[in-house]
Parts: C-alpha cells; sequence; structure tokens
C-alpha cells in the first residue's frame, strides 16, 4: 500500500543541512541543522562554507533522523535527495551522499526539486487535493505556482530580482539590524508608523503577477541617508519608521498580486510557504485575499514551510509512486525551474541560485 512507504529524504541546497524519515504522512523524525552561525560574520551565506559544513554534517544527521525514527536503513523504501536548484557544492554533497547510500543498501533513489519540495508540502500537512495555488516566498524564493501533480507545475509569476526575505535581509543589514533579517524588521515595525515614509510599490501598476523587490531597498538606503544627512544618525523611531513602511510595502505588493494569481488560477486553495509566509501582516494580508476569492488558506507550520528534509521525503514519495526512479547518473543542478514552458526570471540572490 502506498501509504506504507517509509522513505529517508535528504536536504543540502541552501544553509539547512537536514535529513527526515516519513512513513505515509507521518513524520517520524526531522532533523534541521541551521549555518546561521557560521555565515554570520559574512553577511549572506557564503558558498563554499555551506557545502564543507554540509559535508561534514549530513552524516551525522542522517543517522540523528533514523535514530529519531526508531528505524535502520533496512526499514526504508527509498532514498530522496534534493538534486537542486541551490547552491550548487551544497547540492552535491547530498547528492553524493544519497547515491552513496544508495549503493551500499540497493535502495532506490529518487531525485527531488528542492521548490517542488516546498510546493507539495500542503499535501503532506493538510492532505490539500491537486489543483491548488502555492506562494513560495522565502529568502531565496518568489513565485506563484499552479500545482496539478507531483511533476505538473505552472509558475503564473514571480518576483524579476529579489526575493522577499532576501529584501527584509538587506533592509536588516541597512539599518544594522541582525540576519536573518525577517523576523528583527518585524519586531521593529511593530512599533513604528508604517505611513510616515512612503515606499513604492514595484510593480504594482503594471498587470500580471511578477513582482520586484530589488527597487524598495534602493528607495530606503536613500531615506536612510537622507535622515542621516539631515540629523547625523537615526532615532529609534526613525528605524521602526522605516522598517514599518517597508514591511506595508511588501506586504500590500504580495496581498495585491496574490488577488489577481487566485484570479488567473481559479484555484479554491491558496496554499504558502516559506519564511516569509511567518510575517504576520503578510499572513493576515494573505488569509484575506483568500477568503475574498472563496478560496481556503493552508499554512504549513513553520518548522514544514521552511527549508527541512520532511518534505523531500514527502515529494520523492509522490514521485516514487508515479514511478520515478533515479540512478548513479543523478545530476546535481544550480538551476532548474519547476515550470519549463515558463520564461525565466531574472535574478540569482546570495541565497542561492532562484529558478
Ligand atoms: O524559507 P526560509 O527559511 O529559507 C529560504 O530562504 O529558503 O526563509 C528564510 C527567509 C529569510 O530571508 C528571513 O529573513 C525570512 O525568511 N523571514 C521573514 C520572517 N521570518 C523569516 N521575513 C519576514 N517576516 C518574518 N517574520
Ligand atoms: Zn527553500
Amino acid at each position: 500500500m502506498m501509504d506504507t512507504l517509509t522513505f529517508l529524504g535528504i536536504e543540502s541546497s541552501c544553509d539547512d543541512t537536514a535529513a527526515a524519515v516519513l512513513r505515509g504522512s507521518a513524520i517520524l523524525s526531522s532533523v534541521v541543522e541551521g549555518q546561521t552561525a557560521l555565515h554570520a560574520a559574512f553577511g549572506g551565506v557564503v558558498p563554499e562554507i555551506a557545502a564543507r559544513a554540509h559535508a561534514e554534517r549530513l552524516d551525522i544527521c542522517i543517522e540523528a533522523a533514523l535514530d529519531q525514527a526508531g528505524v535502520s536503513l533496512a526499514d526504508l523504501d527509498g532514498i530522496a535527495v534534493t538534486a537542486g536548484p541551490g547552491l550548487i557544492g551544497g547540492v552535491l554533497s547530498g547528492v553524493m551522499c544519497a547515491k552513496g547510500l544508495a549503493a551500499a543498501t540497493g535502495l532506490p533513489l529518487v531525485g527531488v526539486n528542492h521548490l517542488a519540495g516546498h510546493a507539495l508540502t500542503p499535501r503532506l500537512t493538510d492532505g490539500v487535493d491537486y489543483p491548488y495555488l502555492m506562494l513560495l516566498i522565502s529568502g531565496g524564493h518568489c513565485q506563484f505556482l499552479t500545482v496539478r501533480g507531483p511533476e505538473d507545475f505552472s509558475r503564473i509569476g514571480g518576483s524579476i530580482d529579489d526575493a522577499p526575505g532576501e529584501a527584509f535581509d538587506k533592509t536588516a543589514k541597512l539599518l544594522g539590524l541582525p540576519q536573518p533579517g525577517g523576523p528583527e524588521v518585524e519586531r521593529e515595525a511593530a512599533k513604528g508608523d508604517p505611513k510616515r515614509f512612503a515606499f513604492p510599490r514595484p510593480l504594482l501598476d503594471r498587470p500580471g503577477c511578477d513582482m520586484s523587490f530589488s527597487g524598495l531597498k534602493t528607495a530606503l538606503l536613500r531615506q536612510r541617508d537622507a535622515l542621516v544627512a539631515a540629523q547625523g544618525g537615526l532615532t529609534r523611531a526613525d528605524r521602526a519608521d522605516i522598517c514599518a513602511g517597508f514591511q506595508q510595502a511588501v506586504a500590500d505588493v504580495l496581498v495585491e498580486k496574490t488577488r489577481r494569481a487566485l484570479k488567473v488560477s481559479g484555484a479554491k486553495v491558496l496554499a504558502v510557504a516559506g519564511g516569509v509566509a511567518a510575517n504576520t501582516l503578510i499572513r493576515a494580508g494573505l488569509q484575506r485575499v483568500a477568503a475574498e476569492a472563496g478560496a481556503d488558506y493552508v499554512a504549513p507550520p513553520l518548522r514544514l514551510c521552511t527549508d527541512n528534509a520532511a518534505m523531500i521525503a514527502w515529494a520523492g514519495m509522490e514521485r516514487f509512486r508515479m514511478g520515478a526512479r533515479d540512478g548513479m547518473d543523478l545530476a546535481a543542478r544550480p538551476r532548474w525551474p519547476l515550470d519549463t514552458t515558463a520564461a525565466p526570471l531574472i535574478g540569482s540572490g546570495k541565497k542561492g541560485a532562484k529558478a
């Protein structure tokens, strides 16, 4: 029976080393080791440091995941691994590790697109049926996808430059707040006035579901520098007001573009994934437009919204049930768009290659 499949998932495409064991939709274990501390001094993810850390920690994470799940390699039906898109050194570490395990045990190997992992998570957590609309908003991703099957995605819009999480992170950096910037900016914004500074709402005046967030950062930089020039520095209130204005601009863009995407796709379910979906203002706005469109709103718990290996095991099982098997020639891919028919989006952020 398909629900009794037991799969190991492996994820190493960015700055989280993760391993998980799933039995059907039951998450027996999900181990995620972040690398924030390793990259903190550099103001962003350093690919070489990430790849080395993955190579050093993957087997430890896998052992921990098997241990916590109370299963051994012999209990598994297959191994799913992120084969892209992402920072190539990290993806390679995971793929090589998975190939080694598959070769040693004879278990089937299934390569998974990291974005498919995110996009299929609502099926794991909430049993959502196809088709549905997925909004992926994280530090490295920003796209609307109509999800029709484990390998059937249509992208109906996305960021043409920075991902929103990246914009939050850059904003934090410009204001001297720690990384990752999202939660810090949100905390500051709670104390600020979103109306004091008029930040742009990029691409809102243009039709379609594409977005842009890099201009916001420039506007913010100009505002900061103007205040510094006029007053010799920023007050706490200035910083809070800038954060509030920025957050409101991002939320307005995401909410309006989601309204359009719901219309274009006609979907009855709006699902979100990615760290930015943790933002209270953004979440409330998305919930509101979903309700307006008569669609259900599904937001998996944050630990499954952000990078993890449970989503990779799940996506691997979905592909496996369709008959997918990969061999020792499984390639690690820095770029791997889910929708190969859509025009490529521009841009490649610090958090990794975008698709
Ligand atoms: O999904 P995620 O953990 O990792 C990937 O990028 O794949 O997302 C991390 C991003 C970071 O850029 C972080 O600043 C942002 O999500 N983030 C937030 C919040 N919490 C995390 N952005 C806005 N508001 C938040 N509360
Ligand atoms: Zn991700």
